[in-house]
């Protein structure tokens, strides 16, 4: 049972890949079952979709010519995906909508990617900065493939279902460094690697709700 955790930011040790970390090194510790394997996108070229629809109906043109035919093999052959983003104006950045658009073909290949789970973990650098517009986002693209999102769950009076993280802190001048500790989105990004290893192991039925 394969975890692939994705890093969709262009920055390989930020602020997102520090909760796919987070995420991916507890999944590897909870399930021996679980293989955990982390990609990021900024070392793969992939071309943008050029919106010529050949995928409707067959292979995209660009995959003889760039490295998405690899990220895609990964992503079959995986029972859960996670995907890291940072928020850029609101959004993801644009490696990751590269490899958005040019999923396109799994999903009109009968849904290839259907009934996998999937999660995705966000960083911003404001509070309130456009982070949750991009769990939006993403969770529209994973309910479009059919697959099946899943949140922490935790204390349910304290912990948000959505792992984002901010750099800015509580004052207006006061941001922590994309490596540095913040104990609510690493709490929550944990609880989401712990129960997504649980699930794609077939462990999670009778797991007690966490507090
Ligand atoms: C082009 C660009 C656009 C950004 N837009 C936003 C934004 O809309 N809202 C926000 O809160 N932060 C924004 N940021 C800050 C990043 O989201 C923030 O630094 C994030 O933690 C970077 O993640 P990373 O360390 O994983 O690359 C932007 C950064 C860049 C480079």
């Amino acid at each position: 049972m394969k975890i692939l955790g994705i890093n969709g930011s262009p920055r390989k040790n930020g602020a997102s890949a520090r909760l796919l970390e987070n995420a991916l090194k507890i999944a590897d510790d909870v399930s021996p079952a679980a293989s955990v394997d982390r990609i990021d996108l900024v070392d793969y070229d992939i071309r943008h979709c050029t919106g010529c629809d050949a995928c409707l109906k067959e292979a995209c043109p660009l995959d003889g010519e760039d490295d998405y035919p690899a990220v895609q093999e990964k992503l079959l052959d995986a029972s859960a995906i996670i995907i890291a983003s940072p928020t850029y104006f609101s959004n993801v950045p644009g490696i990751l909508k590269d490899f958005i658009d040019r999923s396109r073909r799994l999903k009109m290949d009968r849904g290839k990617l259907r009934d996998k789970y999937f999660t995705c973990l966000v960083s911003s650098g404001l509070r309130n900065g456009g982070a949750e517009l991009v769990t939006l986002m993403l969770n529209n693209w994973a309910l479009s493939h059919g697959m099946l999102i899943v949140g922490s769950v935790g204390n349910y009076l304290m912990e948000n279902y959505l792992p984002i993280t901010t750099l800015q802190r509580d004052g207006l001048r006061s941001f922590r460094k994309p490596g540095d500790q913040d104990e609510i989105s690493d709490k929550v990004s944990e609880r989401i690697g712990k129960r997504l290893a649980l699930l794609t192991t077939g462990l999670a039925k009778g797991n007690q709700p966490p507090r």
